[in-house]
């Protein structure tokens, strides 16, 4: 068992784990997206392997080779994020949403490549929200006793309030808040955060690798379970 996990805590225990970014269409070559990694949805998933769990790990647009003993499920935008959530999350003891979901998708998408003509100004992208999928589970949730909802933020400024109104805001019980700033960059193997309980808890840890952010989610996840 990995870094120091010494019992397979999370046997017999299906978790489901969103990880990387959305891609929202606005015709067939071109998309919003952003700049999340994957990293972290991955070392979830690979730590989670390690301590025992059937794991659903459902990946936008990350690039990167499956997890060993992971069932990789691939979804590229918000909507078709949200469908494989809700359908892994039926049978799950815990959903982890790691992934950067996009706030908002184009209006309307062009079945054909969007053409520039000279002397024209281009025309504004009209955006509609997208589903939210984390605030979604958690309210669903009330129907599955037992489930425990993790969710993510990066927020620049007012790190702690701010984690501390989306956790409520969101219904979930715990909260994985990051700075991002100029230093933060997205893409690193390493992270540093602060994990925020329901229950008015604060657990910060340390700069380090993802995989022992990843451990600590699974103790505090593991807590709840029992
Ligand atoms: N999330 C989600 N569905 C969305 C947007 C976000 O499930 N449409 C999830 C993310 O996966 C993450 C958490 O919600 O676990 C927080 O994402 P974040 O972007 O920080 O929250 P927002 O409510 O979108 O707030 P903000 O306006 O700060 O972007
Ligand atoms: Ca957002």
């Amino acid at each position: 068992l990995a870094r120091g996990v010494t019992r397979p805590d999370l046997a017999g225990r299906h978790v489901v784990i969103s990880a990387g970014g959305t891609r929202e269409p606005l015709d067939p070559v071109r998309y919003l997206g952003n700049r999340s990694s994957g990293k972290q949805g991955y070392a979830l998933a690979r730590t989670a392997v390690a301590r025992g769990a059937r794991v659903t790990l459902i990946e936008a647009n990350t690039g990167l080779p499956d997890p060993a003993g992971a069932d990789v499920v691939r979804a590229g935008t918000a909507v078709q994020l949200r469908e494989a959530v809700l359908k892994a999350a039926a049978d799950a003891d815990v959903v982890v949403m790691a992934a950067a979901v996009a706030d908002f998708r184009p209006a309307v998408y062009a079945e054909g490549k969007i053409k520039k003509k000279d002397g024209q100004e281009p025309a504004a992208v009209e955006l509609v929200r997208n589903p939210d999928i984390l605030a979604e589970i958690s309210a669903e949730r009330r129907g599955r006793p037992g489930q425990v909802v993790v969710g993510f933020a990066a927020e620049t400024d007012n790190v702690l309030a701010n984690g501390r109104d989306k956790l409520r805001r969101k219904g979930c019980d715990l909260l994985v808040v990051n700075e991002v700033g100029e230093r933060k960059t997205f893409g690193s193997e390493e992270n540093e955060a602060v994990v925020l309980d329901a229950d008015g808890g604060e657990t910060p840890v340390p700069y380090g690798p993802k995989e022992a952010l990843a451990d600590t989610v699974w103790d505090l996840v593991t807590r709840r379970l029992d």
